[in-house]
């Protein structure tokens, strides 16, 4: 592998691999570790934290609201004294931190501005709108909906409230649970299935939250404990390595202590259906979260169709499934992922993007996407647009392509996994 810049240049020799690897510390559970804990009064400890920008994007925002964060230690006076930031809060590209914490500052007594890079400036935060004012927050948005997101001093207490949400988001109802722990009463939300439930889960461990159906979870105010939290490895991490196995026939990769929330894990799904080899097994459970290992060995692959719940638990791994697909038999369709157009970048663009710079036949849907398998790929140049999802997706399809795969804005994958590139090529050096 070589590098100029922020140009990646990857390719893999010939032959298969057989590795055992681990992964960085899960984004989502570690945004939520953070947050959680600093919503407690003392000092919690955080093993295993995410190393990208995103996490610390987290860190960097809850010191501005006086809690303190030293290594793997959190400590915090409670939410109740959370105190007011001087200036606006940078999220950086990280819409997980922009919309959790928001949340958790709707219940505040005073102001606060959460701010992005370019690609979050542009993504929707009106969809917090209606869930945080139904419980009597203030959200201020760009004409557009975007960020900015300005909340306002609140008047009185937040009020308990059963709220819908249209859109299958995790962030959002996590957003809307973080607010309703502050208010004065029970409060309940319900939202299209499928999305990973960490934040529900944390809250039920600690009787601040019951589940009332699939979909539907009720929130119980109340302060939370402090914890010694260890975070599992991040599932959609590890789905690039399951996929550089997968698209090697014969080769094998093994992820250990991966998170395994349903809510997660249907790229898993995925792989078997297009006949991958697939084993995992839950070993332990932390806050009542499953977290196990999954061993992935290639096998010649057919196409597949992702629609529905399938469609939201493998919402960030979708870019990887087109890989898949473009080295699989037939076409493959991907529908109900009209999300992905407001993810880091355009996702349904970027990723037939990536898919034909490689020489690969896809097409974009207003929802979705069709990949036109034919198992192979050419090498070819991929632009990252930004997109940490899109570059590492780029890297890995070298597994399968006939020649080199040149990545432009290669150092985007920092933001979930700054070791990505070296951690590829332990891959083909177990050989
Ligand atoms: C996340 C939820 C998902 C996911 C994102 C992380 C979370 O976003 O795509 O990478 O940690 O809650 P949405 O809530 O927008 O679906």
């Amino acid at each position: 592998m070589t590098t100029d810049n922020d140009i990646r240049i990857v390719e893999v020799p010939p032959g298969v691999f057989n590795a055992t690897s681990t992964v960085p510390g899960d984004k989502s559970l570690s945004h939520r570790a953070l947050i959680l804990t600093a919503f407690a009064q003392g000092t919690s400890e955080i093993n295993g934290l995410g190393t990208g920008h995103d996490v610390a994007a987290t860190v960097r925002v809850l010191r501005e609201l006086g809690i303190t964060i030293t290594g793997n230690q959190v400590v915090s006076k409670g939410i109740d004294a959370w105190t007011e930031p001087s200036g606006p809060l940078q999220c950086g590209n990280s819409g997980t931190t922009m919309r959790l914490v928001a949340g958790a500052l709707a219940g505040r007594p005073y102001r606060a501005k959460l701010m992005g890079d370019r690609s979050l400036s542009r993504r929707p935060m009106s969809r917090l709108k209606g869930p945080l004012e139904a419980l009597g927050a203030t959200v201020g948005l760009s004409p557009i909906g975007t960020p900015p997101v300005e909340i306002a001093e609140l008047a009185g207490k937040l009020s308990g409230r059963n709220v819908e949400i249209d859109v299958a988001s995790a962030q959002v109802r996590s957003a809307f649970i973080l607010a309703a722990l502050q208010a004065d009463g029970t409060s309940s939300v319900s939202s299209p299935f499928g999305f990973r439930d960490h934040t529900e889960r944390w809250l039920e461990s600690y009787e601040r939250g019951r589940r009332l159906s699939r979909t539907t979870f009720e929130v119980y105010p109340g302060p939370l404990p402090t914890n010694r939290y260890d975070v599992a490895g991040d599932p959609s991490s590890a789905a690039f390595l399951w996929t550089a196995a997968a698209i090697r026939p014969g080769s094998k990769v093994t992820t250990t202590g991966v998170s395994l929330n349903p809510g997660r894990i249907g790229y898993l799904q995925v792989l078997e259906s297009m006949g991958a080899d697939v084993e995992a097994q839950v070993t332990t459970s932390i806050e009542g979260d499953p977290v196990g290992w999954v061993s992935v060995r290639g096998t010649p692959l057919q196409a597949t169709e992702i629609a529905g719940d399938l469609t939201v638990a493998t919402l960030d791994e979708l870019p990887l499934v087109a890989v898949l697909a473009a080295m699989a038999e037939g076409v493959t369709v991907v529908r109900d992922a009209a999300e992905l157009r407001v993810k880091e970048s355009d996702r349904i663009a970027s990723t037939v993007g990536m898919i034909r710079a490689l020489g690969g036949g896809a097409e974009a849907s207003n929802d979705g996407f069709e990949i036109i398998g034919t198992g192979w790929l050419e090498s070819g140049v991929v632009d990252s647009v930004g997109d940490h999802r899109i570059a590492m997706a780029s890297a890995v399809a070298a597994f399968g392509t006939l020649g080199p795969v040149h990545i432009h804005g290669a150092g985007v994958a920092a933001i979930s996994w700054p070791s990505f590139y070296d951690d590829l090529e332990t891959l083909w050096s177990s050989r």
